[in-house]
């Protein structure tokens, strides 16, 4: 069975704050973008393309130098596309203090060569 699960996992560096000094919201948005793409290339085999976004809501900040985690998971199947939870998460690394930072769904569809898109069955 296809791996229908990924985690991903690194520190917020300095590079990706924000005016008040926390993880800006535009970086995280690429964080999701980008497990979600690796997930949906990794499970149907084919390139594939973000399609839609929703329910993106930011519950905490994140800081500086906190341990960042994301869980995409795909929770739904179509004919050429694949709808995708992501949870991303923190930890203060110095007193283990540990925040759900965001959670959204996210649409990846399959793409052929013309990029037309394409079954994620083979
Ligand atoms: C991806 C693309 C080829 C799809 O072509 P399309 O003819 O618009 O596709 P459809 O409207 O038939 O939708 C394709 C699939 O996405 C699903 N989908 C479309 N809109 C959706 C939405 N708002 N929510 C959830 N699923 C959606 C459809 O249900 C369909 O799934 P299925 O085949 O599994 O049943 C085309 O829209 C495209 O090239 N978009 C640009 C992608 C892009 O540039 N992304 C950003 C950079 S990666």
């Amino acid at each position: 069975m296809k791996n229908q699960k990924l985690k991903m996992s690194f520190l917020a560096e300095p590079v990706d704050v924000n005016y008040r000094g926390n993880v800006h919201g535009g970086k995280v948005m690429k964080w999701i973008d980008e497990i979600g793409y690796a997930l949906a290339v990794q499970f149907s085999g084919k390139y594939c393309v973000t399609k839609f976004v929703d329910d993106i809501e930011f519950l905490k900040p994140i800081s500086i130098g906190d341990l960042v985690k994301l869980k995409a998971e795909i929770i739904k199947t179509g004919v050429t596309s694949m709808r995708i939870k992501v949870v991303v998460s923190s930890k203060k690394l110095i007193n283990n203090e540990k925040k759900k930072n965001c959670e959204c769904f996210i649409v990846f569809v399959a793409i052929d060569k013309n990029g037309e898109k394409t079954t994620i069955a083979d």
